[in-house]
């Protein structure tokens, strides 16, 4: 939540006290109301208006959205639907992109923002930011399959994994935890034991963790608090 005066400053096209201006002028509205209040507070993705126009600008947005299947993370596509079609029309038009691709497949936690500074941090693979997966295959796994994702594991074209953990929850169900992002990874790991992936579900992405309460389909923006924990692994903070 941030002040209005601040969120209209922050499209980078007036001063705070430009902004504070408009909005004692009656020229401000949020999700279509007009607001007097410049230290009255809304979320950074609301809609804002001045004059009838629609102001976006610059601002820096931070959603988790719970990726449902069908979809795929980029930001446009020729062929297929892709996850910012989730947003509402005016936060399709922020720059916002997916931080890391889930499958078209894959369902679950996935950042989206236009901070490319931050993105860029949590995806370098210098950083092994830590990403637990659900995943359910068909077959059954057992412990040499834990043992072999602990060991790191070499593909068949000869990619070398970092050490894995996969925790079993049932015969064919388990938590694997990733410190890296390697194109279809875990079906990829789990293909070579033997066993094909029927389910995967991102649960975790480094700090973050995917809010139960989002249906499939739906997002949220991140708190203050789910930001603090992204820039301190981002080593801002
Ligand atoms: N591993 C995969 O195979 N697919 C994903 O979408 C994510 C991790």
């Amino acid at each position: 939540m941030e002040r209005l005066e601040k969120l209209l400053a922050g499209t980078g096209r007036w001063s705070r006290k430009e902004a504070a201006e408009l909005i004692r002028a009656g020229r401000v509205k949020v999700e279509g109301e007009v607001k007097l209040r410049r230290e009255e507070k809304f979320p950074d993705t609301a809609l804002l208006q001045v004059d009838g126009e629609t102001v976006s600008g610059q601002r820096l947005a931070y959603l988790m959205l719970h990726k449902p299947a069908g979809l795929v993370s980029a930001t446009d596509d020729p062929r297929e639907t892709t996850v910012l079609s989730l947003l509402p029309e005016h936060l399709q038009r922020i720059g916002l992109f997916p931080a890391g691709r889930l499958d078209k497949d894959t369902v679950g936690l996935l950042l989206l923002t236009n901070d490319g500074a931050l993105a860029h941090a949590l995806l370098s693979p210098r950083r092994h930011v830590d990403k637990t997966y659900l995943v359910r295959v068909e077959g059954v796994l057992d412990e040499d399959d834990t043992a072999a994702f602990r060991a790191g594991m070499t593909l068949s074209d000869g990619l070398r994994c970092l050490p894995a953990e996969l925790e079993r929850r049932s015969a064919n169900e388990a938590l694997v935890t990733l410190r890296e992002g390697k194109y279809h990874q875990i079906k990829r790991m789990c293909a070579a034991r033997g066993k094909s992936v029927v389910f995967l579900k991102r649960l975790t992405f480094g700090p973050l963790t995917l809010d139960e309460s989002l249906e499939e389909g739906a997002w949220r923006a991140l708190t203050e608090a789910e930001i603090a924990a992204l820039r301190a692994v981002e080593g801002k903070q």
